[in-house]
């Protein structure tokens, strides 16, 4: 029988997740399919049904669903729930349990191995932005046992409850003052949307940043952000926002298909020739 998983939001039309999986389902010739649906938070119930059903081995979650979520499945990974958010659901039929997890500090993670496996011996990070994906990167720093994390964030207070995840690395800094802290750090993390296309710029300097530090941006359109343009011209190493949501996508394929797939130069070069309109 064809396995099923979707990806579900709303809107959902902008995911990329269907052309990530559907080139690992290709390149294994898997007899599945994966498709993104858009449901409202209406019909949200609905679809965990279905997936209760036997109609699907699972899917991912995206916006507004990735906390509503977790009423609905049966066990919550302690990642799932150290971030707030799920994104991933995996239906176990054997012991016909719901279980939401969530892949977005993985995919952080496993990007940063791939590109700068040196960040793991970092220890100050200034992470940029308090919403949903700095959630994730710093839970993900805390897992890599990094020792300091300075949150910068426009306002204020939302970087204070991010930084309750770990107070004992995490304080906060105001937003103008940013520029201070880089000299301090090892690695330098974009979360917030600044530097996208149709987005204004990020105004940070670099100009005090150690020779060794990292930057990464999670923004991937444009790949080469100003952030990173500037990293790179300073000859630091700069690693762009594409492979995390690559990375991102592989325990889910993983544990909905029975492959561990790779995130290759065929996949970047696939994902790239839709986002930018490349040949490949
Ligand atoms: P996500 O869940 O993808 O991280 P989000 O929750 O909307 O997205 O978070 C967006 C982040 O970008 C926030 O940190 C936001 O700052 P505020 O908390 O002050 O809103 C930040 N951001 C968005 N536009 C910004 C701008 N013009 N200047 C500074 N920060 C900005």
């Amino acid at each position: 029988m064809t396995k099923q998983a979707f990806v579900i939001g709303h809107p959902i039309k902008h995911s990329r997740s269907p052309l990530i999986h559907g080139y690992w389902i290709a390149q294994h010739q898997l007899d599945a399919n994966y498709t993104a649906i858009d449901v409202a938070p209406a019909h949200l119930q609905d679809q965990v049904n279905r997936v209760r059903n036997g109609d699907y081995c699972g899917g991912n979650v995206t916006l507004p669903h990735k906390e509503a979520v977790f009423a609905l499945a049966d066990t919550v990974s302690d990642t799932a729930k150290a971030i707030g958010a799920a994104n991933t659901l995996i239906w176990k039929a054997d012991t016909k349990t719901l279980h939401a997890h969530n892949t977005d500090a993985y995919g952080f993670t496993a990007n940063l191995d791939a590109q700068a496996p040196q960040w793991r011996s970092g220890k100050t990070a200034l992470v940029l932005g308090a919403g949903g994906a700095a959630r994730a990167i710093i839970h993900a720093l805390v897992q890599a046992d990094y020792m300091r994390v300075m949150i910068a964030n426009r306002t204020r207070s939302k970087a204070e409850i991010l930084a309750d995840m770990a107070p004992h690395i995490c304080s906060t800094i105001d937003w103008q003052q940013k520029d201070i802290m880089v000299g301090d750090a090892d690695l330098i993390v974009n979360t917030t949307a600044l530097g996208m296309q149709g987005q204004p710029a990020l105004d940070i300097s670099l100009d005090t940043a150690k020779p060794s530090l990292i930057v990464t941006d999670i923004v991937y359109v444009p790949l080469e952000t100003g952030l990173l343009k500037q990293a790179r011209a300073k000859r630091l190493l700069a690693v762009d926002g594409l492979g995390m949501l690559l990375h991102q996508a592989v325990p889910g394929f993983e544990a909905w298909f029975g492959v561990t797939p790779a995130v290759d130069d065929g996949l970047r070069s696939h994902i790239e020739a839709d986002l930018f309109g490349h040949k490949e």
